[in-house]
């Protein structure tokens, strides 16, 4: 997830309007910087690594003015955040510049080709071969170049291109991305979202998915796939800067939870090849045989990954049945565990830089132990010093209760566990073929479970006033409903414990009053009777019953006090499907609450210490 700005205007000061804009665009990401102008019908770029204050400063230093201009900050995909990657990105003649936001799927065939053409590339990043590809296809018009280059790609992407020979014009394009142009008084812009030109602008383009804007100062041109130009709506937006950041939501929280559908997409972007009947995991760094050599698997993590952890061991024995320990790297890094040179150590964290984990990952590594993190953060310590990676393209969390990452991460550990299950022969061609069927459609069923939304909100308002809450779930559900609890208790610092229906009557069962909410989830799977059995031991005892369960179940109905549907799913995609709710529903009860709900007392998004 990074972002984009361009802008054409009459003023000298375009690079100072980019930088202005890319600020309001940092939280898309932040680990690299650029922008370029034309001087002198010269293509001039400045690119710097690490926060956009670094390119701030090269601008100051280089004086350098322009009345047109395109920036991005970088959340690295393809290749480290280095200065050589970052956006933006030349063609070969020098005289072309994009930037680009999304993945290119098909870049290395493209590279590849480009490559026998002549092209060199400069970069690693899959970004660079669009400037190619657009040189390769351009005979005079930019935006006729754009169209035929962007048929080529395959993948998701939001661009902004920019000629030398063209000095007052930007061209712009996507699919899948967000793109938006920004209508000014003798000025225009492109950008990834309305927050980079709110400051000059209340009216808004949003472009279609197949499009390319054209713009100049004083125009706007959109054209179709085919290069037929099209009529545009013009959308007036009155949110204030601090609104728009949250894209119109009131948290930060709430707008990641819905950017759920996106994150999934974004995570299988290029992952899925249903022709070779393979996973694609790039950097993971363990081939067929590697992988058919380890003999268990300890997973360490903390927090919510830890929760992400607990489902990824029913994922992997069950589709690769390698035997998985789950452990909290807190406790990992100091019980001395048997470090086994066949095994493998997954270090999962969304930050990459929780101490804990990075201390455990070191120890294993320095026992000689392959080490895979799972991580969302590139360039991030734990993402460079493991083995191989798997990145969740979650783009930044803000919120720092984990909504986002922790989807991302399912996803992530779930193509890893597809991925082992082939290489050692437990899942078949056809096999892995359904499943990533099945993931292809699961980006529509999350986006269909955030309708709930009103639902729970009026189950949220209801039950904000309790003091307790017990989440009861089992098998690969279990795990979820100790992250339901955990969010409850992060964000509206209401008691919540999370346990396996089966354990209930073992300890928390002495708890259950008429006070006491519990949440059940409830979704159809080999383990659903034992649940529905807990819930009814919990309903005689007058817990006040609030069950997640499939569309059309009868059954919930009859027993549950208050009940969430959500679609049916494979039972390994259920834990995806069914934390969304528990997510809203802490969201709401601490809105209910008045709790600051993006930053909840006590907390950090990212422990760095100890
Ligand atoms: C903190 C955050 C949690 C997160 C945990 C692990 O406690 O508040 O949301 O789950 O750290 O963070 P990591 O970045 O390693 O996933």
């Amino acid at each position: 997830m990074c972002g984009i700005v361009g802008c054409v205007t009459s003023e000298r000061n375009a690079p100072y309007l980019l930088v202005d804009g890319l600020r309001r665009l940092e939280y898309r990401g932040y680990d690299s910087a650029g922008l370029a102008v034309i001087k002198d019908g010269e293509i001039v770029t400045l690119r710097e690594v690490g926060k956009l204050n670094n390119l701030e400063s090269a601008l100051k230093a280089s004086g350098l003015g322009g009345t047109i201009g395109l920036g991005h900050t970088r959340w690295a995909t393809h290749g480290r955040p280095t200065q050589v990657n970052a956006h933006p990105h030349r063609d070969g003649s020098g005289k072309i510049v994009v930037v680009h936001n999304g993945i290119i799927e098909n870049f290395r065939e493209l590279r590849a080709e480009l490559r026998d053409q002549g092209h060199v590339f400069a970069s690693e990043t899959d970004s660079e071969v669009i400037a190619h590809l657009i040189e390769s296809c351009y005979r005079g018009d930019l935006a006729q170049a754009v169209l035929e280059a962007t048929r080529r790609l395959e993948g998701a992407y939001a661009i902004g291109v920019m000629h030398a020979d063209h000095p007052e014009m930007l061209v712009g394009a996507r699919k899948d991305g967000p793109l938006v142009i920004g209508l000014g008084e003798n000025e225009n812009f492109l950008a990834s979202d309305v927050t980079a030109a709110l400051e000059h602008t209340s009216r808004f383009v949003y472009l279609d998915d197949g499009q390319v804007a054209e713009l100049t100062r004083d125009g706007l041109r959109i054209l179709d796939a085919s290069g037929h130009e099209q009529p545009y709506v013009q959308t007036n937006i009155a949110w204030s800067l601090a609104q728009a950041e949250r894209g119109g939501y009131p948290h930060f929280m709430l707008k990641e939870i819905h950017e759920q559908p996106t994150v999934i997409s974004d995570t299988l972007l290029g992952r899925l090849d249903e022709t070779r009947g393979e996973i694609v995991l790039d950097d993971l760094g363990i081939d067929d045989e590697a992988a058919r050599a380890i003999s268990r698997i300890h997973i360490i993590a903390c927090g919510t990954s830890w929760h992400a952890g607990h489902v990824a061991k029913f994922y992997i024995e069950q589709l690769a049945r390698i035997p998985v320990e789950v452990d909290y790297a807190s406790e990992y890094r100091y019980r001395d565990p048997i470090l086994d040179p066949d095994g493998l150590v997954v270090a999962i964290s969304q930050s990459g830089e929780t101490a804990d984990t990075i201390a455990a990952m070191r120890m294993a590594r320095q026992a000689g132990v392959r080490v895979v993190g799972v991580c969302n953060v590139i360039g991030s310590t734990i993402s460079r010093e493991a083995d191989g990676s798997i990145m969740t393209h979650a783009g930044p969390e803000i919120g720092v209760a984990s909504t986002k990452a922790f989807i991302s991460q399912l996803v992530a550990l779930l193509l890893l566990a597809l991925r082992l299950g082939r290489a050692r022969g437990h899942l078949s061609v056809d096999e892995l073929r359904r499943h990533c069927l099945e993931l292809r459609q699961l980006p529509q069923v999350v986006e269909n479970v955030l309708k709930t939304e009103g639902r729970v909100l009026e189950v949220a308002r209801r039950f904000a006033g309790a003091q307790d809450f017990l989440f009861i779930g089992r098998g690969m559900n279990y795990p979820i409903a100790l992250e339901g609890a955990l969010k409850l208790k992060e964000i509206s610092y209401i008691h919540a414990e999370g346990y396996p229906s089966g354990e209930m009557k073992h300890g928390p069962i002495a708890l259950i009053d008429e006070r006491m909410p519990v949440v059940a989830i409830c979704t159809r799977s080999p383990v659903y009777e034992k649940v529905i059995t807990s819930v009814e031991e919990a309903r005689v005892r007058d817990a006040k019953m609030i069950v997640i369960g499939n569309e059309g179940d009868e059954k919930i109905t009859e027993i549950a006090d208050e009940t969430i549907f959500v679609p049916h799913v494979a039972e390994i995609l259920s834990p995806i499907v069914n934390v969304v709710p528990l997510q809203l529903l802490a969201y709401f009860v601490a809105r209910e609450r008045g709790c600051d709900v993006d930053q909840p007392r006590n907390l950090a998004k990212s422990v760095t210490v100890e």
